[in-house]
């Protein structure tokens, strides 16, 4: 279990790189992740069988590498995550019937091209919706399932990360099972899995009523399960006060779980875990550089050149990131005095702010006083940051580097212009 995190406003270096080296080498703004924390992270779940990593938090195919090496395997959410994980020396299917499957296709349709490519590559579906039940006993009759099933409560750390509940889309409902059951009868497909997944960035109370739905739900399904998974949503703190979940005593309701159905079927059971942010969110900073300070009656803002185009956390939620300022020449900023502002970004939209609440209402924050070059580090980001970029007002998507060994490697180039007009094209019509 880690300590209690401890956030420094003035920090100088990332993974024992200096941050004036990154940004000179690698440009601004650039996402920096550090593989020693990816791997403490991944060290605190070994209890649990199977830590499948939910991608979508961060897919970069260098940490997927990473993570396949120290015995992770992979969630995929659509054909594209299934060729990042193949791409990344994940095999699609088990060697061995009965071993974990290395690549799982969560989601809540198939569109045509990822039914398409998991026939193909016999890739296991959990399906969230009665109709991809159909659908793949169509397509694939004899395949072995697993169901998603929303429980009908659910918690996030924003509503827009709650997946369970009436107001949710995700999993199939409930009072569905008995259905969905004969569905899967019909389309002669057998369900051997059952997944739970309430929401992201929840905590240990809620996450803890999902066991005893598991064990309602796993004993309607029966005989027929061997795996059952606790889904993702473990939290991290982004603030020093927020602290971890203990995860021993997650581990121990869920193995307590696990072993009364163990009990009940006669036979063995998988546990799974499917944690994206726990473990990429800590590894991740992004660096910006301060381009312009200004006074806006009392507001003191840092501009800088990162936008929520690089991370979007902050407008969507009004999620709060640790930041700290390094100066321009490496040196601390420990000892300058400190200032209450607030940080915004290049867009051309009000809402470019990182220092937001829920609602965009603008919130400021104590940093050590900056010139224009220095650097911002925004920190806590490896997770749900450069997954969800965007090339708003044309800007390129960012660097990615890669910290192993105190040695930082390029593993996604900074879009050109060509890669972002790439496709685009002007009619002949118009000539
Ligand atoms: N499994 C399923 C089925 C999921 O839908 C998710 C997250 C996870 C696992 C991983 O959840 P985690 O362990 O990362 O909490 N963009 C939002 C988070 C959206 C999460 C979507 N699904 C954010 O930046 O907070």
């Amino acid at each position: 279990m880690p300590s209690t995190p401890t956030f420094s406003s003035h920090r100088t270096d990332i993974a024992g790189v200096a941050v004036p080296e990154l940004a000179r080498r690698f440009g601004t703004p650039s996402y920096i992740y550090d593989a020693g924390k990816i791997a403490e992270r991944i060290n605190d779940l070994t209890q649990f069988e199977v830590v499948r990593f939910a991608q979508k938090a961060c897919s970069n195919i260098a940490i997927l590498d990473l993570i396949r090496r120290q015995g992770v395997l992979v969630d995929a959410v659509s054909a594209g995550e299934i060729r990042r994980a193949m791409a990344a020396g994940y095999s699609p299917h088990p060697e061995k019937h009965g071993d974990p499957h290395p690549i799982v296709y969560t989601a809540d349709i198939f569109d045509r091209e990822s039914l398409a490519l998991v026939v193909e590559q016999k890739i296991h579906c959990n399906c969230g919706s009665p109709d991809m039940i159909d659908q793949l006993g169509e397509a694939a009759p004899g395949s072995e399932i697993t169901l998603r099933i929303n429980p009908g409560f659910g918690h996030g750390h924003s509503q827009k990360t709650n997946t369970g509940g009436e107001q949710s889309k995700h999993g199939i409902w409930h009072e569905q099972l008995a259905d969905v059951l004969g569905r899967a009868d019909h389309g002669g497909l057998s369900v051997t899995g059952l997944h739970l997944h309430i929401g992201s960035g929840t905590d240990l109370e809620h996450l803890s009523q999902v066991c005893g739905a598991m064990e309602r739900l796993a004993r309607e399904v029966g005989r027929s399960l061997t795996t059952i998974s606790a889904g993702g949503g473990l939290p991290v703190p982004y603030r020093a006060e927020q602290g971890y979940v203990d995860i021993d005593v997650y581990y121990k309701l869920w193995d307590e779980s696990r072993k009364r159905l163990e009990e009940a079927f006669g036979h063995p059971l998988t546990l799974e875990l499917e944690p994206g942010r726990y473990l990429v969110a800590e590894s991740g900073c992004l660096v910006a550089e301060i381009r312009a300070i200004k006074q806006m009656g009392a507001n003191t803002f840092y501009v800088v050149d990162a936008g929520f185009n690089n991370l979007a956390r902050p407008i969507l939620y009004g999620a709060y990131h640790p930041m700290s300022i390094c100066a321009a020449d490496g040196s601390s900023a420990a000892q300058r005095p400190a200032n209450d502002v607030v940080i915004g970004g290049p867009l051309c939209e009000s809402g470019d702010i990182f220092t937001q609440e829920e609602g965009g209402f603008v919130s400021t924050r104590r940093l050590p006083a900056a010139n224009i070059g220095d650097f911002l580090v925004i920190e806590v980001a490896g997770a749900y940051g450069a997954v969800m970029s965007s090339n708003y007002n044309s800007k390129p998507f960012a660097a990615e580097v890669l910290i192993a060994d105190g040695k930082a490697e390029l593993i996604r180039a900074r879009q050109t212009f060509e890669d972002l007009i790439r496709g685009e094209r002007i009619p002949n019509s118009s000539a």
